[in-house]
């Protein structure tokens, strides 16, 4: 098909896509129609951590397409077992739910605090992303994004990030769910303070509602540890992650502490293709390469990349952790985005004047360095 027809596709237009049509991914590069290069500072919105086809989940996952591929949730397959155990392993001791996507996760962990508790109410942030189905929304605290979808869940309150006080007006009797993302990241890479979170930890148990830790942008090793809450050293109930879990294929999870409130019974919730055994396998391989040795890196290239950012003209602030890291601009960032690709540079947008920039994990000082550079020619 020719990439004219491409760019027509009868798709529904919910998208404000870029008009470059990819076609293969190595690392931290990919390759355009024309055969033209990209360096990957976006790394497919925060999941191709392990950079582009890279071996090991690869190898997991042809080894297991040639073996099988799908036999529902009636049954054990081994690849799932063994994420859950790796999961469970990170966590500390928790048990895994698997689906497809980020806002699946969201949907699990929603259920599991209503079942949990008995109670309908809900506390998320003012500025928080958890989703775009009608539950995942309702949680999320971005009226622009809702607007056209009211009404929307009952019993969601909005609290102001890192402001104690806002939190314990919005947490009630009826609360049953208190959902916290450690770094916002689609509202504009806003950190969540260590204070602030315990306080929400003090309050949710305070009223027996669970804490649930939206982990979807910031797990998987995004922010230079397994689990960005391990900065925080608060425990929540429940974790949900997606987005890095198996580098690009699709998945979600929600873990659920083993010292949580208990909830989930069988058939109180399901998903067909959660706990496909090939993205487990690829995802297990994500889980391996990430050791300690190589969050470390995440961590000291992140400060790398922080630090060249905040040197350069028309960056007001730069915020993050690791590798997820946003600048705030002077000049509005869909500019700044489209001038970068031309230049060979790919980047996103968070909120309404951050320059997202989340490249893979396996990123070099080298790499940096040149996404830097074209990064002032376009800002001066
Ligand atoms: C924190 C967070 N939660 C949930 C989601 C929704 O994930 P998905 O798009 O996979 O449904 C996102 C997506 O950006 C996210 O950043």
């Amino acid at each position: 098909m020719s990439v004219a027809r491409l760019r027509v596709a009868p798709v529904l237009p919910v998208y404000a896509r870029q008009d470059l049509t990819f076609v293969r991914g190595e690392g931290t590069t990919l390759y355009d129609t024309d055969g033209h290069a990209y360096l990957d500072f976006l790394a497919g919105i925060a999941v191709v951590g392990l950079g582009h086809c890279h071996p090991a989940p690869l190898a997991a996952a042809q080894a297991q397409l040639d073996r099988l591929w799908h036999v529902s949730n009636l049954y054990w397959t081994e690849p799932m077992v063994e994420l859950a155990r790796r999961l469970s392993a990170r966590a500390g001791g928790a048990r895994a739910f698997f689906c497809n996507s980020g806002s699946e996760s969201v949907e699990a962990g929603l259920k599991y605090a209503r079942k949990a508790t008995g109670k309908p109410g809900i506390v998320a942030l003012n500025g928080s992303f958890h989703g775009r189905t009608i539950g995942a929304l309702s949680v999320t605290g971005q009226p622009a994004k809702r607007a056209a979808f009211e009404p929307l869940l009952p019993h969601v309150q909005f609290a102001n990030p890192n402001d104690v006080a806002s939190l314990e007006a919005a947490i009630s009797a009826d609360t049953g769910c208190v959902l916290l993302e450690p770094v916002q990241g689609e509202g504009g890479v806003h950190v969540l303070e260590a204070s602030f979170v315990a306080a929400a930890r003090r309050l949710a148990d305070k009223t027996g509602a669970v804490l649930l830790f939206d982990e979807v942008q910031t797990g998987v090793g995004r922010t230079g540890s397994f689990f960005a809450h391990e900065r925080l050293d608060v425990r929540a109930d429940g974790v949900m992650l997606a987005k890095g879990l198996a580098n690009g294929l699709p998945i979600g999870c929600l873990l659920v502490y083993d010292d949580a409130p208990e909830g989930f019974a069988a058939g109180d919730h399901a998903s067909t293709f959660g706990g496909n055994p090939v993205t487990c396998a690829a995802a297990t391989a994500v889980c391996d390469e990430l050791t300690d040795e190589f969050l470390a890196t995440v961590t000291a290239n992140g400060l790398v990349l922080a630090a060249g950012l905040a040197e350069l003209d028309g960056i007001r602030a730069v915020r993050g952790a690791g590798l997820m890291l946003g600048a705030e601009l002077d000049c509005p960032p869909a500019q700044v985005v489209l001038a970068c690709a031309e230049r060979g540079l790919l980047v996103g947008t968070a909120g309404t004047d951050v320059l997202r920039l989340t490249p893979p994990l396996i990123v070099t000082a080298a790499e940096i360095e040149q996404a830097l550079a074209v990064l002032e020619e376009v800002l001066t």
